[in-house]
């Protein structure tokens, strides 16, 4: 019988067993497999597992800081990178959804492999790689059809010629969130969301640039913090802001104003392949409206999107 207690106790065994008093390096993503993977490692190996967290410029509000100081307060040897403008440079410019994927995916194992070469004597790679990872990677980009090349910290380098550590790779995620909760990891992580690898990046439609992140980030810290505090964070399985470009006509005391448009996306859904738009309560989206106009600068209207996948996806890029 499958239990989260015996299935950590049987891997942290075998972690031991297969790493012995070698070394690992991991790329952390705030995400629940890569940390929950980690603090399994952890577990085994302590102060040999190193790990890397790179902060791309494209993560919500705040992310990076409390995500990196929870990692340090979980005990976990880790090494924050801003790598911001490296990831602005590159995109600048960039507006085709696959391309931003491309160059995000490519300047990630860049950093990653910079970050790795300067520790020594790395041994192993670990990887928060979850069963249905596995499976996506024959399905959704398989040779007949690239739907959207989806990229996270999954996808490491093959080329790294160092042996995986995938101690999740035969779970489901509500299993992954067992084991999570069974070793003690923080609701931060364990309740959360899914979020995109490539971040904001692909929920600016269009060109990228600090200011529209920027601009997004504060709308979307609006809108999440306003979901948790009607209680409605939970009841959706994903939840964000797009920020769409187009310019619309305002007015703003007796001012006349000529600024972006966001649009608040919240889907219900079992494990993103379908999805339904979620019908949060009027009063709520009203109430995002006003704060987002209000208090976002550059922001003059908000939109809801009342489309389910299929046939929309639930990221617009
Ligand atoms: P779509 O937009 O395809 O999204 O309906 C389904 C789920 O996948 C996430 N998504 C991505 N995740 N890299 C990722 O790691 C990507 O490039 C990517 N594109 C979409 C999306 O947030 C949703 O949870």
């Amino acid at each position: 019988d499958w239990t989260p207690a015996h299935f950590v106790q049987e891997t942290i065994a075998n972690i031991k067993e297969k790493v012995g008093d070698k070394r690992v390096v991991m790329a952390l993503s705030g995400g629940v497999d890569s940390t929950v993977a980690a603090e399994l490692i952890h577990k085994a190996i302590g102060s040999n597992l190193f790990c890397i967290f790179v902060d791309n410029g494209l993560l919500r509000k705040d992310e990076y800081e409390t995500v990196l100081e929870s990692y340090k307060h979980m005990g976990l040897n880790v090494k924050g990178v801003n790598a911001k403008d490296l990831f602005y440079g590159q995109l600048d410019g960039v507006s085709d959804p696959e391309q931003k994927r491309k160059i995000i995916g490519r300047l990630f194992i860049e950093v990653f492999q910079q970050e790795s070469s300067e520790l020594k004597d790395i041994s192993f790679l670990g990887q928060g790689t979850i069963y249905p990872d596995v499976i996506e990677s024959v399905s959704v980009n398989g040779p007949s059809v690239t739907i959207k090349s989806h990229h996270n910290v999954g996808g490491l380098p093959e080329k790294m010629n160092m042996q995986l550590v995938e101690p999740l790779r035969f779970l489901f995620k509500d299993e992954v969130r067992r084991v999570g909760r069974e070793i003690g990891i923080s609701d931060i992580f364990l309740a959360r969301h899914p979020f995109p690898g490539p971040g904001l990046a692909i929920r600016i439609l269009g060109a990228i640039t600090p200011e529209k992140v920027d601009m997004l980030q504060q709308a979307d810290a609006i809108y999440i913090d306003g979901l948790r505090e009607a209680g409605l964070y939970d009841k959706v399985w994903q939840a964000g802001t797009i920020l769409l470009p187009v310019q619309s006509v305002g007015v703003m005391g007796d001012e006349r104003t000529y600024e972006f448009t966001v649009a608040l996306r919240a889907v219900t859904s079992v494990d993103g392949m379908t999805a339904d738009w979620a019908h949060l309560p009027y009063e709520f989206l009203a109430k995002m409206s006003n704060d987002i106009i209000n208090r976002v600068k550059g922001i003059n209207r908000v939109v809801y999107d009342i489309s389910s996948k299929p046939p929309a996806t639930i990221e617009w890029e």
